[in-house]
């Protein structure tokens, strides 16, 4: 089949290489000209692992082409993808202007039908909405052509996208019509070979599926966080209680583990943005604002620790402070609401200096923090540690799961770790003379 995705973000790029991967033809647009022109020199704006090689078959095998080109994009394919970017508005409430301006350029170009597929996390409603910003445009244009509009909310999570892609849990489909569904199906057949992964249902439970799912998972962790601050303050080891409680098979082992805050391009802006959505129709979500809350205090832990261990804030002014960890979570790049960030900033706000290590971020950390002085990236993660007061560990990359503590030892005025991913055995470390705080175990 043929098919066109607008927005080769995150989104965008991926479902476009993975569509082309099972045989569909796909050509991919963008407004960005410099974006499509390093796309089509085989550059990729995103780290993503397995994705390169995707794209590059697929375009050098004729499946898979980069555009700025509107009227061709429409002109290509029954089957129009909008996969833009949502960010969120003052009031966190996701910004929609990318998305309807995407519906109005495939409304003036389009001349036969088509199905308008939305992938970009949008409130519930917001199908209507493309749908009316269509019509309008075909109206102004006097041009009576018949089209659907269907919602295919994505679930893919960073580091993991392509696998996720190809090997969906499962395929959501919110659509209004036995034609939009049999497409759809059609599209998404050679997914369903082993077994039917494919859900159909109404396009506004559709859309709500995203935010439940990804608020039902931040809700998961911002729960195990406050259990696990509360462990701190009785004498429990949340890692036993994570245990315990995993065992049972209705609250299973998956996104219960305590740490310094969720982050990433997603939690943080859908849970806020489900909040926003219920406000407007008149409903408190306590329970959802309660998850944002919980998480924003979290992201606080590692230097409230650390500075409790300095005797105050202020004693931190003049220290040096060595980061592991600086993307949102592991085998990503992005540093979108990291809880790195907030602690980076803490630290320079009293006067810390900070050594930082991450093993595929850094230039992503130098594009963000280009200007602040108290800031060093360095080139491994043992350098990064020469002469400094404190170790916090924000991300859980394999790289620091199994240290040489002697070579870390040697290298750090004082033996002193805050670690906000539970990386290591407490007791080991303090049988080696370290200091180390984690997150809701005895230190
Ligand atoms: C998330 C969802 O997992 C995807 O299903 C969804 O498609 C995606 O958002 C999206 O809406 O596009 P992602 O943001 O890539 O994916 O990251 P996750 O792997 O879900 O991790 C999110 C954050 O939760 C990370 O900061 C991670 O460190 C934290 N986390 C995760 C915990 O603190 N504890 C856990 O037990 C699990």
């Amino acid at each position: 089949m043929r098919l066109s995705i607008f927005g080769t973000g995150y989104v965008g790029l991926v479902t476009g290489a993975c569509l082309a991967e099972v045989g569909h033809k796909v050509v991919c647009l963008d407004i960005d000209a410099a974006k499509i022109d390093r796309l089509n020199r085989g550059e990729l704006p995103i780290w993503e692992p397995g994705l390169e090689a995707i794209v590059s078959r697929n375009v050098a095998e004729g499946r898979l082409e980069f555009t700025t080109d509107i009227a061709r994009g429409v002109a290509h394919a029954d089957i129009q993808f909008i996969a833009v970017g949502t960010p969120p508005d003052e009031d966190g409430s996701a910004d929609l202007q990318y998305v309807l301006s995407v519906a109005e350029s495939i409304a003036r170009e389009m001349n036969t039908f088509k199905v308008v597929v939305n992938k970009s996390t949008v409130p519930v409603g917001t199908a209507d909405k493309v749908r009316q910003r269509i019509e309008g445009i075909l109206r102004e244009r006097g041009v009576a052509l018949t089209f659907d509009v269907v919602s295919n909310p994505e679930f893919l999570k960073e580091g993991a996208a392509v696998g996720d892609f190809l090997k969906p849990d499962r395929i959501i489909i919110g659509a209004g019509s036995e034609n939009a569904r049999k497409v759809m199906r059609e599209l998404y057949e050679p997914f369903n070979r082993s077994h039917e992964r494919t859900m159909f249902m109404d396009v506004r439970s559709a859309e709500l599926t995203k935010y439940a799912a990804n608020a039902m998972l931040a809700t998961k962790i911002s729960f195990m966080n406050e259990l696990a601050n509360l462990s701190e303050r009785l004498g429990a080891d949340i890692e036993e209680v994570r245990k315990g409680i995993g065992a049972d098979p209705r609250i299973g082992y998956h996104f219960i583990y305590p740490g310094c805050g969720y982050g990433g391009s997603c939690f943080p802006k859908d849970v806020q943005a489900l909040a926003r959505i219920a406000d407007d129709v008149g409903y408190e979500a306590e329970l959802v604002k309660a998850v944002e809350a919980v998480n924003n205090r979290q992201k606080n832990v590692l230097f409230d620790k650390l500075a409790s261990r300095f005797g105050g804030a202020r004693a931190l002014g003049g220290k040096v402070i060595a980061v592991w960890g600086l993307s949102f979570k592991p085998n990503t790049d992005d540093m979108r609401e990291a809880p790195s960030r907030t602690l980076l900033e803490s630290l320079w706000a009293v006067g810390a200096e900070v050594r930082a290590f991450d093993p595929v971020a850094m230039e992503e950390a130098r594009r963000l923090y280009r200007s602040r002085e108290a800031f060093f990236l360095a080139s491994d993660k043992y350098s990064c540690l020469d002469g400094v007061d404190a170790l916090c560990i924000c991300t859980e990359w394999q790289a620091f799961r199994a240290p040489d503590f002697d070579e870390m030892q040697s290298r750090m005025r004082a033996r002193v770790i805050i670690d906000g991913r539970n990386l290591y055995h407490p007791e080991r470390l303090r049988e080696m003379g370290w200091v180390y705080d984690s997150v809701g175990r005895p230190s």
